[in-house]
C-alpha cells in the first residue's frame, strides 16, 4: 500500500472502529482525525464548539487533515463533516484513497441514540438532524469517494473484508500484503 486511506462517513458510520480493523490488517499505522484534533487542543471537540464555536473547528479540521494526508501511509478516520469545505475534499481526493461508509440516517440513530459527545446531535430531534445531515452530505461523500461500501448490519470484520476486497480488485492493495482476513462472523438472521 503507498498511499494514506480515509474513511469518510457521518458520526457513527464506524470509521474508527472499521479503521482500527483495517489498519491491523494492512499492518499499518491507525490515525483518528478527531482524536489527534483533541490531542491538538488538550480538550474534547465538544467542549470546543461550546467555547469557541464549529468555525474555529473546522479551520482545526481542515490544517490537520492536510498535515495527516501528507503523512506515510496509514488508515486515517476522518470527522463527519471533514467534506464541508472544498479544499478538504479535494485533498482527500488527490492524496489519498477515500472509503465512504455509506448508512441511512436510521440506523445512525439506532447506533447513536445514547450518544452525549458528538455537539451536533445534542438537539431535541437527534434523527432529523441525522436526517438533513444526510441530505446535505450524502452528495459530498459520494463526490469524494473512490470507494463506496454500505454498512448497516454486517458486523465490523466483515466490512473490514468488503474494503479489503474492493481494495484488492483495483489494485490499491496486493492482496500478498494483508495480514490476514478479519474474523468475520456471519450477520444475524434478520426478522
Ligand atoms: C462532526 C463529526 C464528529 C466531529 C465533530 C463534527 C460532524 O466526528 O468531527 O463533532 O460535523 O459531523 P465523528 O464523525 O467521528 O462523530
Amino acid at each position: 500500500m503507498h498511499a494514506v486511506i480515509s474513511l469518510v462517513g457521518p458520526p457513527g458510520a464506524g470509521k474508527s472502529t472499521v479503521g482500527r480493523q483495517l489498519a491491523r490488517a494492512l499492518q499499518c499505522p491507525f490515525r483518528d482525525l478527531d482524536a489527534e484534533i483533541e490531542r491538538q487542543l488538550g480538550t474534547s471537540i465538544r467542549r470546543f464548539f461550546e467555547t469557541a464555536g464549529e468555525a474555529a473547528f473546522r479551520d482545526i479540521e481542515q490544517s490537520m487533515l492536510s498535515r495527516l494526508i501528507g503523512e506515510p501511509p496509514a488508515v486515517l478516520a476522518t470527522g463527519g463533516g471533514a467534506v464541508l469545505r472544498e479544499q478538504n475534499r479535494s485533498d482527500l481526493r488527490n492524496h489519498s484513497i477515500v472509503v465512504y461508509l455509506r448508512s441511512t440516517p436510521e440506523e445512525l440513530f439506532r447506533r447513536l441514540r445514547h450518544d452525549v459527545q458528538r455537539p451536533l446531535l445534542q438537539v431535541k430531534d437527534p434523527l432529523q438532524k441525522l436526517r438533513e445531515l444526510h441530505e446535505e452530505r450524502d452528495p459530498l461523500y459520494q463526490e469524494t469517494a473512490r470507494f463506496i461500501v454500505e454498512t448497516g448490519r454486517p458486523s465490523v470484520a466483515t466490512l473490514v473484508n468488503m474494503i479489503l476486497m474492493q481494495l484488492e480488485l483495483a489494485n490499491v492493495i496486493d492482496a500478498r500484503h494483508v495480514a490476514s482476513r478479519a474474523n468475520a462472523k456471519p450477520a444475524p438472521p434478520t426478522a
